[in-house]
């Protein structure tokens, strides 16, 4: 549908906004069009139909500045015909390179870093005001991490922040560069967010951050306090989180897990990166491949049945072919229903972009496509103990094409159905009948 004409006609402003990266790029993204839509802008579907254009980048990998420039370059002819027209780069990447970005890119209006986001009315409001471009990237370090979370129709299931920034410094990556000190949001206002979410009608929450684990509100409350606090003083049906760090990761925070197996997924993300002790040593990840080991025993021997998946980097440098076995026998051991895994890439600003022994594209590629190749293998191997089964399925969506339902498991595993339209948002019981690598099928029962 063109509704250009419709948004020209009214006093309404569009907005397009280009979003790259993680969850938390999404969220930031949802509380731009929140704050927007308070200064009458209104979202288009396309950049054609925008008279502000914002990039939401993501830096995590591979040649994201490249990225920002060519995608700007696009909207280049669109700023010639419509002067108005605004184009502005948010996210990691403004964080990263700051007004390096306006430099190089004469077409650019303004850049702003995620910890200013909550500023973007007035960015915008300045924008118009003068000719001259803006930037805003300074981390909010001093002050407390408040934010409500806004998403303008939340679905059955959201992601909802707990922490932002990270203090890890793992060798490889640029997060704690483009996302600052880690801050915690204090449990009070974590707790009414959540519950006045559920009266939107949400079931489900994630709860968001780079490392989960090392929450800790400043009322002294750690992370298995949140969670259980999240299940007795809430009406929300079911609970997940992502992403948990390995190190933090203890005995205290599995028993929660257990004991409110009724609400908390069956499900821990838990990134290894690498299965050899001294690449794990050089990623500066805090913990062995023994260590590791040892973690998914407790998850496993406390919670029989969890499902467990894991973000793995390949190629890291120095990585010897005997070293990269290493991560390969680490799947077949652990065994996780599925895998995020990533040739490395050298980041700006962290060590290991620094280190001499970089590994060659060629081979970065062979080690990734062998490592998904194996992890196909066990992922339809472990599918096919849902076959069968019946399963609580959280309904997220229907398909009116192929009448189908969608939604997870408690072990996050993506469901089809034939259903109706009315399931959305509820939990139904479902006989699983066809199960694959990464999609279960079933029928109502
Ligand atoms: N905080 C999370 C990860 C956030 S980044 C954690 O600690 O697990 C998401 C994933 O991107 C990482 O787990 C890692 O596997 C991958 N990644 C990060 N930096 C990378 C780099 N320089 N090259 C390739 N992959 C990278
Ligand atoms: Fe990056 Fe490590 Fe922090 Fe994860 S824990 S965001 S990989 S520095
Ligand atoms: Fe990318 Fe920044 Fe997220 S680098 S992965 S958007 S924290």
């Amino acid at each position: 549908m063109d509704n250009s004409a419709e948004i020209q006609n009214s006093s309404t402003k569009g907005v397009f906004i280009n979003t790259y990266g993680c969850q938390m790029n999404v969220n930031d993204t949802e509380r731009m069009f929140s704050l927007l839509e308070m200064l009458n802008y209104q979202s288009v579907p396309s950049p054609e139909q925008a008279s502000l254009i914002i990039i939401n980048s993501c830096s995590v990998r591979e040649k994201p500045v490249h990225k920002v420039h060519s995608e700007v370059g696009r909207y280049r002819l669109l700023k010639e015909k419509n002067p108005a027209l605004r184009i502005g780069v948010a996210g990691c990447v403004a964080q990263q390179e700051k007004k390096r970005l306006l430099k190089d890119i004469p077409v650019l209006d303004f850049v702003f870093g995620p910890d200013n986001i909550d500023q973007l009315p007035e960015i915008v409001g300045d924008l118009y005001k003068s000719e001259d471009s803006l930037m805003k990237a300074k981390f909010q370090h001093g002050e407390g991490y408040h934010v409500e979370t806004m998403i303008r129709n939340p679905g059955v299931s959201t992601f909802v922040n707990i922490t932002k920034g990270c203090d890890n410094f793992c060798s490889f990556c640029v997060v704690p560069f483009t996302r600052g000190r880690e801050r915690s949001r204090p449990l009070t206002e974590l707790i009414k967010d959540i519950q006045s979410l559920t009266k939107r009608g949400v079931r489900e929450v994630t709860l968001l951050g780079q490392n989960v684990n090392s929450y800790k509100s400043d009322c002294g409350t750690n992370f298995g306090g949140l969670l259980r606090a999240v299940a007795e003083d809430t009406d929300v049906e079911r609970i997940r989180y992502t992403t948990s760090h390995p190190k933090d990761f203890d005995q205290e925070l599995v028993d929660i897990s257990q004991q409110y197996r009724s609400k908390i997924c069956d499900y821990i993300h838990l990134p290894v990166q690498s299965g050899n002790s001294e690449v794990l040593e050089r990623m500066n990840r805090g913990y062995s491949r023994e260590e590791y080991l040892d973690k998914v025993r407790m998850i496993k021997d406390t919670i029989p049945g969890v499902a467990l998946s894991t973000d793995i980097i390949v190629g890291f440098p120095g990585e010897t072919r005997e070293q990269y076995e290493d991560t390969a026998s680490l799947l077949e051991e652990v065994k996780y229903e599925s895998i995020y895994a990533f040739k490395y890439s050298p980041r700006p600003f962290t060590k290991a972009a620094r280190w001499p022994d970089q590994i060659t594209d060629e081979e970065k590629s062979d080690r990734l496509n062998r490592l998904f190749e194996l992890q196909k293998r066990i992922s339809g191997e472990l599918s096919q103990k849902y076959l069968g089964q019946v399963k609580e399925v959280l309904v997220e969506n229907f398909d009116e094409k192929k009448g189908n339902n969608n939604g997870r498991t408690t072990e996050n595993k993506l469901t089809h159905f034939p259903g109706r339209k009315d399931l959305v948002g509820q939990l139904i019981k479902v006989k699983i009948t066809k199960a694959l690598p990464t999609i279960l099928h079933g029928e109502i029962i």
